[in-house]
């Protein structure tokens, strides 16, 4: 078995989201604008700015990893206008529950957090595969770090081939019509856009394969904050 994936480590996933998504805001907007009301890159960057300074605040919170997700999990439900915060908020909410108490995760709980979180978005928001959502993103990625947990291999290689498949299944949301939100109001002319709430997931899991796939150094993590 590969070594645990650590508190440092999640604690580094939300600040280097953060980072993606205040870098990504013009895209999201210009992606929200084409096909819903343009405020994802705004509601997206006020949430996770809220989530670094709540980690800033101290550890208060955040003694083990289901405690952190819960923090992300709250902050992004109370400050996340729109559809996009209760969605990002029951993925952490349901990963911080199979991530209860502890410091450190296998590759095999990670995918079990994924898949829960997954089950949390879809649950709240009911969208199926296709519908043109972040589900389209997330759904590979989880199937690939399902896959690469099943045949044990180590968290690096599970995360980048998670992120290669939500990556794949980004580029396939252009070719979808939108049955969800406000961009199912276009109907057929929501085709050839790629959705922002699947362009946000798969920053989600890029920043996951930039961090919990790397090991934490300790000088990194202290020069960060
Ligand atoms: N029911 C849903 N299930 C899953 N994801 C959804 C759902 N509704 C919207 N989304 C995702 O949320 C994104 C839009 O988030 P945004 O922050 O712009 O909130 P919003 O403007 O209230 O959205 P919307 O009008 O689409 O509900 C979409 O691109 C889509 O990926
Ligand atoms: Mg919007």
């Amino acid at each position: 078995m590969g070594q645990e994936i650590s508190l440092a480590q999640f604690r580094q996933w939300l600040l280097v989201y953060a980072d993606r998504i205040a870098d990504a805001e013009p895209l999201l907007t210009q992606l929200d604008a084409a096909i819903g009301d343009a405020d994802h890159g705004v509601n997206m960057r006020r949430g996770l700015q809220k989530v670094c300074e709540r980690l800033d605040d101290g550890g208060l919170h955040c003694a083990d990893v289901g405690s952190l997700l819960r923090t992300v999990a709250m902050t992004l439900i109370s400050s996340v206008g729109g559809a996009a915060g209760p969605l990002y908020g029951a993925f952490f909410l349901r990963a911080a529950q199979e991530s209860n108490g502890n410091t450190g995760v296998t590759l095999e709980q990670l995918a079990a957090m994924f898949r829960s979180g997954l089950e949390g978005i879809q649950q709240r928001g009911k969208a199926q595969p296709g519908d043109k959502t972040m589900v389209d993103a997330l759904l590979p990625a989880v199937k690939a770090l399902e896959a690469a947990a099943a045949a044990h291999q180590p968290a690096g290689a599970a995360l980048a081939a998670a992120q290669a498949a939500a990556e794949q299944g980004l580029q396939h949301t252009a070719e979808m019509q939108a049955n969800k939100g406000r961009a199912s109001y276009l109907g057929p002319r929501s085709i050839g856009h790629q959705d922002p709430g699947a362009t946000s997931a798969f920053l989600l899991v890029a920043a996951a394969a930039a961090t919990l796939g790397q090991p934490v150094h300790a000088d990194q993590s202290a020069a960060r904050h």
